[in-house]
């Protein structure tokens, strides 16, 4: 069980196996709720739950605020440009309002590292992390993590490779936190100018060729080229990138033959995954992960009301 303190959901890091474990099985009952279309109306019910992204979104958005509304909560959706405003400032002028509106849950997504964090400690709502930065999306590795237990039925002592961009993916640091945590042994692949420095400290297998870092693995991982975030000069050109990292049938067949294809999606087809691969129902499960998604963030939001609850 996760400790009745813990109001917000803002990394993985820190995170035990039991408390990973709970929101994995509560997400599960969720699954089979969402496909029974019985999922219960009235937990959120008469709470606010406000999606306030400060970069663009299509899964993580909808699937928070589908999450909200089948639990029962009134749920709005705020999108700000940080384009031309003092970051700083703006938050905490967004932290006032949002106090001054009784929002219950806040889930929040911002390109700066550590902005949930800071809201967390000026806002009276539970905060969730819906990426920030660099550092962490801890729902999307939580929804990771949901798919591939389904899929194998454990994640301990499975292999992930995860591929590409690692250095500029919150959804890369979330998963090896929660993989690792999870007795998982992880790698992660790609040429060493989108590979953190010191990367193996955190405890992975570095690898800087796919057949390689591929060899034998349970589930293949692949990142998108986070270009929004990369200084010029660190990928010499898509298609370079796509023919040395770009997921294909070729690269895919140094994995066990039952290695699971995921990708967080939004997806470069061509350039990091080809299509073939990333629509091949027996390989990719790619569509299965959004699904997952809104499971595993009606089980946060579930998880995280009765925390405030318990704490009122
Ligand atoms: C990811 C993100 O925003 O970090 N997308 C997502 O939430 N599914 C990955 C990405 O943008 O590449």
């Amino acid at each position: 069980m996760a400790p009745p303190s813990r109001r917000h959901l803002l990394q993985i890091e820190g995170m035990d196996r039991p408390e990973i474990g709970a929101l994995l099985d509560l997400a599960e009952s969720y699954v089979l709720l969402n496909r029974t279309g019985k999922t219960p109306r009235d937990l959120l019910r008469g709470r606010t739950l406000i999606n306030l992204f400060f970069e663009d979104s299509t899964r993580t958005r909808t699937s928070f605020e589908l999450a909200g509304k089948r639990l029962g909560a009134d749920v709005l959706n705020m999108s700000v440009s940080t384009s031309s405003v003092n970051k700083g400032e703006t938050l905490l002028d967004t932290a006032a309002t949002l106090n001054a509106m009784h929002c219950d849950l806040l889930v929040v997504r911002h390109d700066q590292s550590g902005a949930p964090h800071l809201l967390a400690q000026k806002v009276e709502a539970s905060v969730v992390n819906a990426g920030d930065g660099t550092h962490e999306h801890p729902t999307q590795a939580l929804l990771d993590a949901l798919t591939i237990r389904r899929r194998r039925g454990r994640i301990e002592g499975l292999t992930v490779a995860i591929c590409g961009d690692v250095m500029h993916s919150r959804v890369a640091r979330s998963n090896i936190h929660l993989l690792l945590a999870m007795g998982a042994s992880v790698r992660v692949v790609g040429p060493p100018t989108l590979l953190p420095s010191a990367v193996e400290r955190l405890g992975v297998e570095v690898f800087h060729d796919m057949a390689s870092g591929l060899a034998g693995v349970d589930v293949v991982m692949m990142l998108r080229l986070q270009k929004e975030r990369m200084a010029k000069g660190l990928v010499p050109s898509a298609r370079e990138f796509f023919r040395f990292f770009g997921l294909d049938k070729a690269k895919l067949a140094a994995a066990a033959p039952h290695a699971l294809v995921m990708h967080p999606g939004p997806m470069n087809r061509g350039v990091e995954i080809a299509s073939d691969v990333a629509d091949d129902p027996l390989r990719s499960v790619i569509r299965e992960q959004v699904e997952m998604g809104v499971a595993m963030r009606m089980a946060v939001l579930d998880r995280l009301t009765r925390a405030a609850l318990a704490n009122a």
